[in-house]
């Protein structure tokens, strides 16, 4: 068979096995594992790097209206640019749920605003903050049927924030159609609280962010989502876990034999709490939610990511300026952190962050790292045909560089915003090459692709969400 492209002589890492082998690939598709695999129309030759599956980031804000006069750093074309330069060929993003506008629509705009902007491919997550009737009972489970098959839901945020029974009533719909549910856990009322008493006391600076969502109001909350979850005998994802008491809930639930799983990201491995203390407003570039915490925290998420108590390792990419009215510095924003725009950039700087610091620090194991960044995010999200290196799946692949030492800096991202979290950190091993169904989109650390032929990608019921 020709074969339109061969990545020969490089070192092939899936979850569970690493081996030399050449990879064929035909019409966007994995046709060939071998050696001599014959005549291609293009081959690349990856000697001394790794052929890794293209990360699957399963957490990232791209383009989401943030109210106020806030603006979103990244488009679709930034985002997915900056995704693949980090070695990303998948990207989820949410769309988010206007009140008093039909679930569909929001989901049109949202295809809309990507279609022929995007670098990599693209899955939707919806967000519920609104569970009408209508919501429940007919919209959700169509767009369900129709492969948006995981939504998130916020137990905090001003109109965001479901209650106990709204949980309940969307975690029954899930139960019923096969879907997934994503939840944000933070204890709403205590957040109002806690920020009413600092604002009081004159504590506005950003780093009181922190202050203002400690432990318990994680820890409390997912025990309250996993609760929920185990009355109406759901599977529930929880994201962005931050620290070892919201962990402990997860172990523990998951050793009662729930199905509860769970999600950390780069931000609670390598930032603290102490990064929002700069000068002047500069903390407010690590205002998110959780916040980063201690080094306790970064303890136990690594032990999450080692013992199986976190199966996916997402950016949580929600990317602002910095130095603009309409970021991080907005009027309000300078007033009292309450109105900082909650997230920071890190889809580029994701896969980086965790292969050197884990795999490199022998944290991890190079298996574990392709699970962590890619193969389980498309089992437990339903990508059937992405995350591993095997025939028939679609060619989606980072080929990287082991030795290649770079210091993360803004200078060398391609994403939207004026800043990174990271700047400063040195990292070994860097994704050269990414390749999208077959087409080469970054070669050796330079845009390929003269035009985005990202693609969305309608989704299986996640395997993981059976009851
Ligand atoms: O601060 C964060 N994480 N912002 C993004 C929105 C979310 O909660 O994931
Ligand atoms: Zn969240
Ligand atoms: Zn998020």
């Amino acid at each position: 068979m020709s074969l339109d492209l061969v990545i020969a002589n490089g070192l092939v890492a899936t979850a569970s096995d690493t081996f030399s082998c050449d990879v064929g690939i035909s019409g966007g598709r994995i046709v060939s594992l071998g050696h001599a695999l014959g005549p291609a129309t293009e081959t690349i030759d990856a000697s001394g790097k790794l052929v890794l599956p293209g990360g699957i980031d399963s957490h990232v804000h791209i383009a989401q209206p943030s109210g106020d006069g806030i603006v979103m750093a990244d488009d679709f074309e930034s985002g997915t640019r900056s995704a693949a330069f980090g070695g990303n060929t998948t990207v989820l993003p949410f769309c988010m749920q206007e009140k008093d506008q039909p679930l569909r629509r929001t989901l049109e705009e949202y295809h809309a605003k990507a279609r022929g902007k995007c670098y990599t491919d693209v899955a939707f997550h919806l967000v519920i903050s609104d569970p009408t009737d209508q919501v429940l009972g007919q919209d959700l489970p169509a767009l369900i049927e129709d492969g948006y098959t995981s939504f998130k839901v916020f137990m905090t945020y001003e109109g965001l924030a479901l209650d106990d029974r709204q949980m309940l009533e969307v975690m029954s719909v899930a139960r019923e159609t096969g879907a997934l549910v994503m939840v944000h856990a933070e204890n709403y009322d205590a957040i109002r609280f806690l920020t009413d008493r600092l604002e009081r006391a004159g504590k506005t600076a950003p780093r009181f962010h922190g202050t203002s969502r400690p432990v318990p109001v994680e820890r409390e909350a997912t025990h309250r989502a996993i609760s929920l979850a185990e009355l109406i005998d759901v599977p529930v994802m929880i994201v962005h876990v931050s620290n070892r008491e919201a962990r402990d809930e997860i172990t523990r639930a998951r050793s009662r034999g729930l199905k509860v799983y769970g999600e950390t990201c780069p931000q609670y491995l390598v930032l603290t709490e102490a990064d929002m203390d700069g000068l002047n407003m500069e903390g407010a570039k690590y205002v998110c939610s959780p916040p980063p915490r201690d080094h306790d925290s970064q303890i136990a998420c690594w032990e999450g990511l080692q013992n199986g108590a976190f199966q996916v390792f997402s950016s949580d990419h929600c990317p602002f300026r910095y130095d603009d009215p309409a970021g991080k510095l907005n009027p309000k924003g300078r007033t009292s952190f309450r109105w900082v725009p909650n997230g920071i950039p890190g889809v580029e700087t994701r896969l980086p962050i965790l292969f050197s610091e884990g795999v490199g620090k022998g944290r991890i194991t190079l298996n574990e790292f392709v699970a962590l960044s890619a193969t389980n995010h498309a089992k437990i999200y339903g990508l059937s045909k992405k995350g591993s290196i095997a025939i028939g799946m679609d060619a989606d692949i980072a080929i990287w560089d082991p030795e290649r030492e770079m210091t993360i800096s803004q200078s060398v991202l391609h994403h939207g915003s004026d800043y990174t979290p990271y700047e400063g950190i040195k990292v070994k091993g860097w994704p050269v090459t990414t390749i999208v169904r077959g087409r080469v989109v970054v070669r050796d650390g330079a845009l390929e692709a003269a035009t985005p032929h990202g693609e969305h990608v309608a989704r299986d019921r996640s395997a993981y969400a059976v009851p």
